[in-house]
């Protein structure tokens, strides 16, 4: 079913970006960075170098692949985000930062895609048509990493477990490698799942 959701308007992430610089303290929050360290347990930076990550925000997971990738070709449908990223990566050359969606532009070819905690601004239906246009830029032996909250928001379409159900039927001919849930008591918690073509 297609949605007209205000989630799915770069309006709406600018608005937040103009609230707060970092809205969902992504650089200072704990839970967060011990989400960022298990998103990076299963990047291997000698087989994944380059790297493409859609809905940034400010950042911070990008400059963390960065340090371990040759290439990070980031995307963020937020002008302000895309930014933000920008500033806080300019001393990486492998990173690229672009206003745009979830689907890489054709002829780019990534050896590890990482979507977290963006899936859920999608309908059910955008989402399958987005990420199922993604294998078509992932290079032989590639992997597509997905983690995402696994609380409550009204200003999510679907909930995190939704989105990593329609992952599990695109991705349904890749290897599946992990699927690890983290429960937070405080935070709820997140979902991660790994996939490798071969
Ligand atoms: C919760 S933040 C995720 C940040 C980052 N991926 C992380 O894990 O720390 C969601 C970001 O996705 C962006 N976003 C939402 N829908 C998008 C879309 N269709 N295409 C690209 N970016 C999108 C928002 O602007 C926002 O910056």
């Amino acid at each position: 079913m297609m949605h007209d959701r205000p989630t799915s308007a770069a309006s709406f992430f600018d608005a937040k970006y103009r609230d707060r610089v970092d809205p969902w303290d992504f650089e200072t929050d704990p839970y967060e960075c011990a989400r960022y360290g298990s998103v990076l347990t299963y990047v291997d930076p000698l087989r994944h170098r380059r790297v493409f990550e859609p809905g940034c925000s400010i950042g911070v997971l990008t400059e963390q692949l960065a340090r371990q990738c040759d290439t990070v070709h980031a995307t963020d449908i937020s002008p302000i985000a895309v930014q933000r990223t920008r500033d806080r990566c300019s001393a990486y050359p492998g990173v690229t930062v672009s206003i745009g969606g979830v689907i890489p532009h054709p002829g780019e070819l990534f050896d590890l895609v990482v979507f977290s905690e963006i899936g859920y601004y999608l309908d059910e239906d955008a989402l399958a048509v987005a990420v199922g246009a993604i294998p078509a830029s992932v290079a032989p032996r590639g992997r597509f990493l997905a983690a995402h909250w696994i609380g409550y928001s009204p200003d999510h379409i679907l909930h995190g477990f939704e989105v990593h159900r329609v992952l599990h039927r695109v991705f349904a001919g890749w290897t599946h490698r992990v699927h690890d849930v983290h429960v937070d008591r405080r935070r709820d918690g997140f979902v991660i799942d790994v996939w490798d073509c071969e």
